[in-house]
């Protein structure tokens, strides 16, 4: 379907949410009403909202008034039902349903000619899987991990790296007033963009992540040089994701779709740290901090932009495809390209080695 037969769209957030999300919910709003006059429909927890029957509503320009600044996402979202794998509890066992059928159905039902998917590699890998039965998508890539290929940048990363560089710079004051080692966890599941990128802005002397194993030995080597230099404390940087060369990644159970949860390996960091030198170590695990609060002016903007581009797109009956950051320029690439392939830190890449040529050691 093309834009002229386009009267009303739908837009869902699904996956975690990140800052940024209502930028691009206020963009495809306006945009679609106030350029192209059709109608736009809500979807509510994301793609559960196709599966139940009153997760819909429209909205209007007055129900985007006000939520540039607001972090999280208006409509809300969940990682629970994927509609080829829902989980249903029959007889008091959970299974997994394909309910892909009643979703297609439900989007006829709305008068949705184009679904616009905000979300991450698994939101947008169902908006594919969607578009291939047919349903007219186009998607916006979110996540604070940075970590989707097909874009330069996602919307979120930006502020979550704020929030973690603030604090890398409070704990650097408080760090160098008692002596101590301190060691911040920050997210990055398997991309360590946000612990390598908040390493660099804050100053810190190790930074751990998921794409190098790291020793406990060139850690504490590091901790020492510094006291020998007269610099008495430290500041450990550690991706949720990063793990010990030949061991795993730190969690607590699973999550909704059966992933490992990452927390804790800056506690396991911390304690070893405490064994090889004279500091005392405290560990500070930043968590979802990162994930809230107002976005940044730069996700304030790139949410905009792939907001109203997402709308063009669909106006342009661009379906299968979602939006892009390409340099300076915001592009079309298809969802096929788009999903699947992670963006990950290169070991050898040029940030790494800049970080390497201000002292910083990442335990390889
Ligand atoms: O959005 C990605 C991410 O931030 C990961 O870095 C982290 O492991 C995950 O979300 C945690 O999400 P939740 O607690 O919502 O399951």
């Amino acid at each position: 379907m093309a834009g002229e037969s386009i009267k009303r769209i739908g837009v869902l957030t699904g996956g975690g949410d990140c800052p940024g999300l209502n930028a691009v919910i206020r963009a495809v709003v306006k945009t679609a009403i106030g350029q192209y006059g059709w109608q736009v429909i809500g979807i509510e927890d994301g793609f559960e909202g196709l599966v139940a029957p009153d997760k819909a509503r429209p909205l209007s320009l007055q129900d985007v008034r006000g939520i540039l600044p607001r972090g999280g996402t208006i409509l809300g979202t969940t990682n629970r039902c994927n509609p080829f794998a829902c989980p249903v509890v029959e007889g008091g066992q959970k299974k997994l349903v394909d309910k892909s059928g009643d979703v297609v159905a439900r989007i006829r039902e709305l008068g949705i000619d184009a679904l616009v998917v905000i979300g991450g590699d698994g939101s947008l890998k169902i908006a594919l899987e969607l578009y291939h039965l047919g349903v007219p998508v186009v998607g916006v890539p979110k996540t604070i991990d940075n970590d989707l290929s097909a874009t330069d940048v996602t919307f979120g990363f930006d502020t979550a790296l704020t929030t973690a560089t603030d604090a890398l710079d409070k704990l650097h004051t408080t760090a160098e007033s008692h002596h101590r080692v301190m060691v911040i966890e920050v997210m990055g599941r398997n991309a360590g963009w946000i612990a390598l990128m908040a390493g660099l802005a804050g100053g810190a002397d190790v930074i751990l992540i998921p794409e190098i194993p790291f020793q406990i030995d060139p850690i504490c080597a590091k901790v020492r040089q510094r006291d020998e230099q007269g610099n008495k404390f430290s500041i450990v940087v550690v991706a949720e994701g990063a793990k010990p060369a030949g061991g795993e990644v730190v969690a607590r159970g699973v999550d909704e779709l059966g992933f490992p949860r990452l927390g804790g390996i800056a506690y396991r960091v911390g304690d070893q740290v405490a064994l090889c030198s004279e500091h005392e170590v405290r560990v500070t695990v930043l968590g979802h901090l990162q994930r809230g609060g107002s976005p940044t002016p730069f996700d304030r903007i790139l949410g905009t932009r792939f907001g109203t581009e997402a709308v063009r797109l669909a106006a342009a009956g661009g379906f299968g495809q979602m939006v892009a950051l390409h340099g300076l320029h915001v592009e079309a690439v298809p969802l096929e390209e788009a999903v699947g392939v992670q963006k990950l830190v290169p070991p050898d890449g040029e940030l790494v080695r800049t970080a390497k040529a201000m002292g910083v050691i990442f335990g390889d």
